[in-house]
């Protein structure tokens, strides 16, 4: 499984640096196998990260240069950060990024090598039309993206589940995964109101790997209880 937290524009850096020591030590004590990411803002990136992985929300797709405001793959290198999220509604819906400069982004890092997890999602209008206006929209998101790059985590986020306490049912989720399948070998992950109570439920479906998690992954305590439902999980299969 991997399970990634975005923190989106919360915590401070000291806020981070007390999550991750938390997060760190449940992951070595459980001997955790699952791949885990935590995503905090730009200014609490440390040089030291251990046995979690961590990622930056957003990145500039150039190398440095004259680019008021952003951040470019140098000052990222200087944190040895190699992951990114691409895509998320929250950069296509509130700051208004095309697909045009998505594809863009998703082409510069990937020639970099970095491993992306690429966000897509129907807004509620289209969901209620169904599943094949929800594909058709899907597909638009991936105009200018490579799947079969090798190191890509594709989320899958309905933009209505978003920090609205509403998911999809179990049925349209493993749908939409199904579709997705068909199309890449990337690990899938949901995302949308993942929180301890639904995240075991949701990582047992049928071609979910994963879950990306913003507002239940704040609590260091929560998301630790979702790294151990995912244990839980493995051990299940394993039996
Ligand atoms: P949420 O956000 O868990 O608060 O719904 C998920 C995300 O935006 O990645």
């Amino acid at each position: 499984m991997i399970l990634c937290a975005n923190f989106k524009a919360n915590k401070t850096r000291q806020e981070t640096r007390a999550y991750m020591a938390v997060v760190e030590s449940f992951v070595s004590a459980n001997d955790i196998t699952d791949t885990v990411i935590v995503f905090p803002p730009f200014t609490a990136l440390e040089h030291d990260p251990r046995n979690v992985l961590i990622g930056v929300q957003n990145g500039y797709p150039v190398i440095n240069g004259a680019y008021t405001g952003e951040i470019a793959l140098e000052q990222l290198e200087e944190f040895g950060i190699k992951t990114i999220l691409i895509g998320h509604s929250e950069r296509r819906h509130i700051l208004g990024e095309s697909q045009e400069e998505i594809a863009a982004k998703f082409r510069f890092f990937a020639e970099q090598g970095f491993v992306i997890v690429y966000c897509v999602g129907e807004p509620l209008e289209v969901r209620e039309e169904g599943n094949e206006a929800l594909m058709t929209y899907i597909e638009k998101q991936f105009e200018g993206i490579d799947l079969s790059y090798g190191d890509l985590i594709l989320a899958y986020e309905p933009v209505w589940a978003i920090g609205t306490g509403l998911t999809p049912s179990n049925e349209d989720i493993v749908w939409v995964h199904n579709a997705l399948r068909a199309k890449t070998h990337a690990p899938l992950l949901y995302g949308g109101s993942v929180k301890v109570e639904n995240a075991g439920e949701i990582m047992a479906l049928d071609n979910v790997d994963g879950i990306l998690v913003g507002s239940a992954s704040l609590s260091a305590n929560d998301f630790c209880e979702m790294i151990a439902q995912a244990a839980e999980l493995n051990t299940e299969i394993g039996e």
